[in-house]
């Protein structure tokens, strides 16, 4: 039996983040339509992207007696459609660089508990991964490679250099890189293994909700523009260190499906909103705007004392998802960013495993936006944040302070 750690930081009474984590507005759109990439016949789209994996697992053989190989480092919603399908898990190791680590796949697959049928390989925070290799590895062993395009813009107008190109099934989250309310994209190379799959509307109740929400996050990121002001941060850090914080619980529990993956929503097709939004991304701006702040948050961390980009480069026409930064303390230094209401995704909550990677980067890895929608202002403000909290404290002094303001709950 698989166990899941969990995080649980709704002790800590972390504020709203003061600046979204995903794109809001009209950032990033076009209203010339691009010429499609590929004949509609190969895509299906969906409420998100675990729900095209778990067409794409599904299509594989994943279910009771089928087992997916999948990264020891995840979201949990990349395996919660294999375990909600009744298929096994198997977790395969990650480098540093959250490459494949294929000497390990052979006596994972071998010693697997049902036959391998899938096999999940992610373009993490949108670089490219060398994914050749591994895709003979499964055709010689009849493995279905999917390949995770979740981090990068993958649409039926768009196939980012090095990505798309290896998987039988691609996957991809519009909503990441598009200021859509949801969206899920599944790209199959043989556009005859979709023929039997159906997806059915959504209901005109649900497309009014996904426009009144996409409505209320840009109304929302336009009034929260004024909330980043850097010359404050000093005092509010000060007055969080003061404070006595509930500590978050960290806990074990046996692995099944995450609360985030609804088995209604399975075979529901992406609202009719998403899709306008998904065909008109204007892709080079998007990809400017991107590298540029990426660019921003990689020169700014590069030499500070408590952090690091876990990327010393970002490669040519790469179109980064978020900027990975990992951090010497994350007790202190994440919650004290979480306190000022720096935007930050983490995966710390995942399936366990052996792999080092994995289990070094739950609690060290924060994923933080570079998305297109940020002002220079909220760009400015987070990365004061980060330098002034990665930058001037030891783990001792002020932090010993921080410590001693515990309670455990
Ligand atoms: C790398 C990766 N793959 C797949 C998924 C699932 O995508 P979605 O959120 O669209 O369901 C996620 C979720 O964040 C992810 O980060």
């Amino acid at each position: 039996m698989l166990d899941t750690l969990i995080f649980d930081p709704s002790a800590c009474g972390f504020p709203k983040p003061r600046v979204p984590l995903l794109p809001t507005g009209l950032a990033g759109l076009s209203f010339q339509t691009p010429a499609p990439w590929a004949p509609a016949g190969h895509f299906r789209h969906f409420a998100r992207g675990r729900y095209a994996l778990r067409e794409a697992y599904r299509l594989a053989g994943v279910g009771p007696g089928g087992t997916l190989l999948a990264p020891a480092y995840h979201c949990r919603t990349m395996l919660d459609p294999a375990l909600a399908l009744g298929g096994d898990v198997v977790l395969y190791p990650l480098r540093a660089d959250l490459s494949p680590d294929r000497a390990a796949l052979d006596a994972l697959a071998d010693h697997s508990p049902t036959p391998v049928k899938a096999l999940l390989a992610t373009h993490f925070f949108g670089i490219p991964q060398a994914l050749e290799q591994l895709a003979a590895w499964c055709a010689e062993r009849g493995i279905t490679l999917v390949e995770d395009c979740s981090h990068a813009l993958f649409s039926e107008h768009c196939c980012p250099p090095g990505m798309g190109r290896c998987g039988e099934f691609v996957v991809s989250s519009p909503y990441k890189f598009l200021p859509s309310p949801d969206g899920g994209l599944l790209y199959a190379r043989e556009a005859g293994r979709l023929n039997k799959l159906r997806t059915h509307p959504p209901t005109w109740t649900a497309e009014l909700r996904g426009l009144a929400y996409t409505w209320s996050k840009a109304a929302e990121h336009r009034r929260s523009r004024t909330a980043c002001d850097a010359r404050y941060i000093d005092a509010e850090l000060a007055a969080i260190v003061e404070h006595l914080t509930p500590a978050a619980r960290d806990f074990c529990e046996p692995a099944g499906c995450s609360a985030d993956y609804r088995p209604d929503e399975d075979e529901c097709a992406a609202l009719r909103l998403s899709r306008t939004i998904c065909r008109h991304p204007d892709s080079a701006a998007i990809a400017r705007r991107r590298r540029e702040n990426y660019l921003r948050w990689m020169q700014a961390t590069a030499n500070l004392q408590h952090c690091r980009p876990l990327f010393p480069e970002l490669p040519a026409a790469c179109i980064p998802y978020m900027f990975p930064l990992l951090l010497e303390h994350p007790e202190p230094h994440f919650h004290r960013l979480k306190h000022l209401g720096v935007p930050i995704w983490r995966w710390d909550s995942l399936v366990a495993s052996a792999c080092q990677t994995a289990n070094n980067y739950r609690l060290h890895l924060l994923h933080l936006p570079c998305h297109q929608s940020l002002s220079d202002g909220e760009l400015d403000w987070m990365i004061a944040a980060v330098l002034k909290v990665g930058a001037g404290e030891t783990a001792e002094g002020l932090d010993r302070r921080y410590y001693t303001n515990r309670i455990e709950v």
